[in-house]
């Protein structure tokens, strides 16, 4: 399915593109428009420096985090050992859906993700809708994320100096806490880095991505001494219903395999690397995850799972009996949290930076500056917001809102899938999602299923989300869209 393509770059399908297709709520932006304006920012021109490896780490980097070492923790008790299952399940409802990234990342590789996708197929209204989710997907995941982080700082802490943040500074209220300074203080350092520069960001990246799956093929290793296979015998003690509502939160850990899709228009070949990336690291999660689930819940009958948060930490040292091996690991997903910050913040920065060019968020978002070729102002001002949204809102609620959001642009990415193929039979494609309409179909169809899984509070926040979005796009980007006074 995998064809060669033409650098992101010189990607070009029709010499002249017309400025939109559609009117009103249903304008729409010519692939070939997205694909000529990418890199262009205001001011400067975004760096292509991200080859396959670098893309693929990104998305990696972006997925394997909080979900595999705090959420597991969280979801085990809801299914039991069973949560193997749950894992498959959330694994195949990422599966369907980055079939179909891959296919659009490939035909339309800008910056702008599934946001961009929807632009050139369903529209401006489903565009914003789809950005507006984005955010929760990605911005408010900084936050959830950072959270999580600040949890595994405190087991390091107490491993090796035996202290631990105090609760009034490492939890937020209605959590316990005033204020959670170690959630802030993550997201500032990635913003660092950030500004720094994306071939700088994604060096470090690396790194922080060997150091997790290292850790985690630690955890295996040692854990699986620990196995016995009388934690299994009663396999799943909560029923279907438990599997479906642990597969749901777990939908959380998949989240991120589409952060190479906000790299298109710093990518060296976009076209052909991009699907690639996006594939391989949803392969690589998924072994990582069903192996580390396994071995956890062999390592651990399922009932004392909710003994602690830092859930793996605690079964090595266990099955050890010593803390270096708990502490070891602490330090691990320190880095590995780490990582998520960095590249879902990363991933935050580019979509607004798509939408500020397309008019419908403020031109600063937009501002590239010429020394580094990043865009600053937006990082500061995304970082900022992030790092204030991880010290003062609880994990639980922000995951929960990340998830229903992501698979809310999930669905929207299987759909315009099938509308491309439709609308574009003829545009190259560097990779095709084998039997559509089928599997876009059956993603869209998981994606609505994991949504309905999801708890009435959860469906309440998310539908004030969206009314705040829709007035703000009323007031604001309506008028302002470029594709409104094309002559800008
Ligand atoms: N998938 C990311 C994580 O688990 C959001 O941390």
């Amino acid at each position: 399915m995998l064809d060669r393509g033409a650098p992101g770059a010189s990607a070009q399908y029709h010499p002249d593109p017309p400025p939109s297709t559609g009117t009103g709520l249903m304008r729409r932006k010519p692939v070939e428009r997205l694909v000529a304006e990418g890199g262009q920012g205001e001011g400067g021109s975004l760096r292509r420096s991200l080859g396959l490896w670098q893309l693929t780490m990104i998305s990696i980097g972006a997925t394997l985090g909080t979900g595999i070492f705090v959420v597991l923790g969280e979801a085990v008790p809801k299914a039991g050992p069973a949560v193997t299952l749950s894992f498959v399940i959330a694994g195949l409802t990422a599966l369907f859906s980055a079939l179909s990234y891959a296919e659009l990342s490939g035909t339309i590789p800008v910056s702008g993700s599934s946001y961009s996708y929807a632009y050139a197929t369903m529209g401006e209204l489903v565009a914003w809708i789809c950005g507006w989710c984005l955010v929760l997907e990605y911005g408010v995941s900084v936050a959830a994320v950072a959270v999580g982080w600040g949890e595994y700082l405190n087991e390091l802490l107490d491993g090796t100096v035996g202290v631990t943040i105090p609760a009034a500074l490492s939890a937020p209220p209605g959590d316990g806490g005033v204020f959670n300074l170690p959630a802030l203080i993550v997201v500032l350092l990635a913003m660092v880095f950030l500004l720094g520069g994306a071939k700088e960001s994604a060096r470090a990246n690396t790194v922080m991505v060997i150091v997790k799956i290292v850790a985690l093929l630690l955890f295996c290793a040692i854990g699986f001494q620990g196995f016995r296979s009388g934690n299994y015998e009663e396999f799943m003690p909560l029923g279907m219903a438990g599997v479906s509502a642990a597969g749901a939160t777990l939908f959380f850990s998949y989240i991120g395999f589409d952060a190479a899709s906000t790299a298109g228009e710093e990518a060296k070949n976009a076209q052909r690397d991009l699907p690639r990336a996006i594939m391989l690291s949803l392969v690589v999660v998924t072994v990582l995850y069903v192996l580390v689930a396994a071995v956890a819940v062999g390592a651990r009958p399922w009932q004392r799972f909710s003994d602690s948060e830092a859930a793996l930490a605690g079964i090595m040292r266990d099955v050890t009996g010593q803390t270096f091996w708990g502490t070891l690991l602490a330090a691990c997903a320190v880095v590995a949290i780490a990582s998520v910050v960095l590249t879902v913040l990363y991933g935050q920065t580019r979509i607004l930076f798509a939408m500020a060019r397309d008019g419908l968020v403020p031109q600063v978002f937009a501002r590239v500056n010429p020394r580094t070729g990043t865009p600053r102002a937006n990082t500061l001002i995304v970082s900022v917001f992030c790092a204030v949204l991880a010290a003062a809102i609880p994990l639980g609620q922000l995951a929960d809102a990340t998830s229903i959001g992501t698979l809310f642009a999930f669905a929207l990415v299987n759909i315009a899938v099938v509308v491309l193929r439709r609308t574009r039979p003829e545009m190259p494609r560097t990779f095709r999602v084998p039997l559509s309409p089928l599997l876009p179909v059956l993603g869209f169809g998981f994606c609505v299923w994991m949504m309905g899984s999801l708890s009435a509070v959860t469906w309440a926040v998310f539908g004030v989300w969206m009314a705040a979005g829709l007035v703000f796009y009323f007031s604001y980007g309506y008028r302002r869209s470029r594709l409104a006074t094309p002559e800008k």
